[in-house]
């Protein structure tokens, strides 16, 4: 197993949910974890408690939306660190409920500038410092709603369907450089994403801690091979 002590790892979305608890595990596996979303405030908490617990973390607020705030963040990590070695594309909004045909266009172009395009500026700021390494890991967060149809969501599953093929596809782009990049398709998760209760136990749902246990294993695995993809599921149906 290759260890990540030291390394620089950017996580999208980590001011709460999914996005902390890998940011909490990768701080506890000796990563310097670079914390990334909107919320300053959820952002500089969650690096206290980081620092307290012994770890190093550093957050960034910006919008993902925003190309030229992903770019100033890149440049910012080039100066300060000069590389990074793991990226988490978790940030991701829902806005569910509706049919598609009753789905507001402003709530289409977000789910689509989050879950994909947000994506894909972070890996087009980030893969050159890769690229320089020789070395690195791109985990993007998706869904089951990915794989199976999502009745009343489907802007947010089309999204997860294009994040799984952008992401198989640049992974065959970034391999020849030791880069490897994977995808993470979970089912429900125990978070309030997209408002919460889903009328679903939330203790026999998947755990947050359950998704870092995933990045903290594709993170250590061996240079001569990687898993391009986890889907992740409840033992038991919540
Ligand atoms: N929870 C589930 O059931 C579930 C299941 C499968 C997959 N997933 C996926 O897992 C990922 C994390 O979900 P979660 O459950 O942890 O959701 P969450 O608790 O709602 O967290 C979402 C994170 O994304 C950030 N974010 C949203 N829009 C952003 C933007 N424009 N710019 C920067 N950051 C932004 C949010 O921070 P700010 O609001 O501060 O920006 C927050 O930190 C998502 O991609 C989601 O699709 C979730």
């Amino acid at each position: 197993m290759e260890g990540i002590s030291g390394q620089v790892a950017i996580i999208t979305g980590a001011a709460r949910g999914i996005g902390a608890a890998i940011g909490k595990r990768l701080a506890a596996m000796g990563a310097t974890v670079v914390l990334t979303a909107r919320d300053e405030a959820r952002l500089m908490q969650l690096t206290a408690e980081i620092e307290a617990a012994g770890g190093r973390a550093e957050y960034e607020a910006f919008d993902l939306l925003d190309e030229a705030a992903v770019e100033r963040f890149a440049a910012g990590i080039q100066q300060r660190h000069g590389r990074c070695y793991i990226l988490v594309n978790n940030a991701g909004v829902g806005r569910m409920g509706k049919p598609l045909w009753e789905t507001a266009p402003a709530d289409w172009d977000a789910v689509m500038d989050t879950n994909l395009r947000g994506a894909y500026l972070m890996i087009r700021a980030f893969a050159p410092m890769m690229i320089a390494a020789k070395a690195g890991h791109i985990i993007n967060i998706s869904s089951l709603a990915g794989h199976n149809p999502l009745k009343n969501g489907a802007a947010y599953s089309a999204s997860k369907w294009g994040l799984n093929g952008l992401t198989y596809s640049v992974a065959e782009e970034l391999r020849d450089y030791g880069i490897r990049a994977s995808v993470i398709a979970p089912g429900s998760v125990n978070t309030g994403f997209g408002g919460g209760s889903s009328g679903k136990n939330p203790s026999r749902k998947i755990q947050p801690e359950d998704v870092a246990n995933v990045v903290a294993m594709l993170v250590t695995q061996a240079p001569q091979s990687f898993v391009s993809e986890v889907l992740l599921r409840p033992t038991f149906k919540p």
